[in-house]
């Protein structure tokens, strides 16, 4: 029956939309919703952390005093009062913001990722991606028809030598997309020396470079990485983050940070999309701001995760140790596991799901390289009860699939 229903409509579908194809990963892990199955699949926040008597007061109040704006439209780039103080806010926590640039505020970041890509990629423009990248900003790279080059990450992140590698050999990169800090899904963090090499070759080979860090305001182990936005001296870097993991995803709020000329098109862009984001998110989260309720979501963030990271970590040397290795990550939601033998990790989740565990098989995050024996696993969402007993039913999959090998 679906397969007829699918038939009936797929002569009306534009071209693009072919690329739009429903992960099968998805619909199964769809599958485990509401059974006695452990996921580290999601990416999603602790709701204990969000502030929710704070934000309770503060949407009453702004609907009631200010409510014939915040409940208005409002101007597609965003509130002008919300954009200044977002531009407090990223000085605050080191992220430059120079002169000739501008901010646009998004639904998201991964509005941002989305407007920023429609703006600049042509079909076949070549984009650098980390290997492995977030899957979302590669959807969106593809559905675009720019073409993603891999480079792989190590322990300090992109490696940037093998990116210069290969624009001596010629390759012309339009862009480059990076989570630098507490990367998604690896967990890995690019070092100062590499920032700032990526920014030489970015000068000299001239391409831009979107920074998307949704995880800088949070790292939970020595200070926050310089962002390569406040490293960059040229207008080459268009920065991207949200409030989605400092306050609560929910609002949809996000933003963008570069060059005027740029960012005007990126207004032009939303202006086709969504006509402006939510005004009276941009209303709360400007006045979450003020009352410094984002600052003490940020340390509640920091010292949960940094418990269930290291809870994390601690099952995985217990029940994994002589399986696998995987990543320390000094911030953000995610461990990436590498497997020793190759097993293929879209073919155990089944096995894994009966066990009651799930996961994200990382396969679907690499472009090039095989990344069929790897899996991200989410540490902020579980309880550290279901970590504990979540990495023991993954470790007792592991150890079946590996015998069965
Ligand atoms: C690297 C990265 N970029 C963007 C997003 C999307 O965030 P938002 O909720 O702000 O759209 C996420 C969400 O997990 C992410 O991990």
């Amino acid at each position: 029956m679906v397969g007829m229903h699918m038939d009936r409509y797929m002569k009306f579908l534009a071209e693009r939309t072919s690329s739009l194809a429903a992960s099968e990963i998805r619909e199964l892990l769809k599958l485990t919703e509401g059974k006695d199955v452990i996921s580290f699949a999601g990416g999603l926040p602790d709701p204990s952390v969000f502030p929710k008597k704070e934000l309770g007061e503060i949407a009453r109040e702004v609907i009631i005093s200010v409510g014939e704006r915040a409940l208005q439209y409002s101007p597609t780039r965003g509130v002008t009062a919300f954009i200044e103080a977002l531009k407090g806010f990223a000085a605050k926590h080191n992220v430059k913001v120079r002169g000739e640039d501008d901010v646009v505020v998004t639904t998201g970041a991964q509005e941002a990722i989305y407007l920023a890509s429609k703006v600049l990629f042509d079909e076949k423009d070549v984009v650098a991606v980390e290997e492995p990248t977030y899957l979302a900003a590669l959807n969106v790279i593809k559905f675009f028809k720019a073409k993603p080059l891999a480079i792989p990450v190590d322990h300090e992140g992109m490696r940037v030598d093998l990116l210069e590698e290969a624009l001596r050999r010629g390759v012309k990169v339009k862009a480059l997309y990076t989570n630098a800090t507490a990367q998604n899904p690896s967990g890995t963090t690019m070092s100062l020396e590499r920032r700032k090499h990526l920014l030489e070759l970015a000068s000299s080979y001239d391409f831009l470079i979107l920074e998307d860090d949704p995880y800088g305001y949070f790292v939970f182990e020595g200070e926050s990485p310089t962002p390569i936005k406040t490293l960059d001296e040229e207008g080459r870097v268009i920065y991207i983050s949200t409030f989605s993991k400092i306050l609560a995803p929910g609002l949809r709020i996000g933003w963008m940070l570069g060059p005027k000329e740029l960012m005007n098109y990126a207004e032009l862009a939303k202006q086709n999309v969504d006509l402006h984001s939510s005004t009276l998110s941009q209303f709360i989260v400007m006045e979450a701001i003020r009352r410094g309720t984002v600052e003490a979501t940020i340390e509640k963030a920091k010292s949960l995760y940094r418990v269930k990271r290291d809870y994390m970590l601690q099952a995985l040397e217990e029940n994994m140790g002589g399986l696998a290795s995987w990543t320390k990550p000094i911030g953000g939601l995610f461990v990436l596991v590498s497997l020793k033998e190759r097993v293929d990790t879209r073919k155990m989740l089944y096995k894994a799901i009966e066990r009651g565990v799930a996961y994200v098989p990382g396969a679907s995050f690499f472009v090039s390289r095989d990344g069929s024996h790897t899996m991200r696993l989410n540490y902020s969402y579980p309880s550290l009860e279901q970590i504990r007993e979540g990495v023991r039913r993954l470790a007792a999959t592991v150890k079946e699939e590996v015998r069965q090998a």
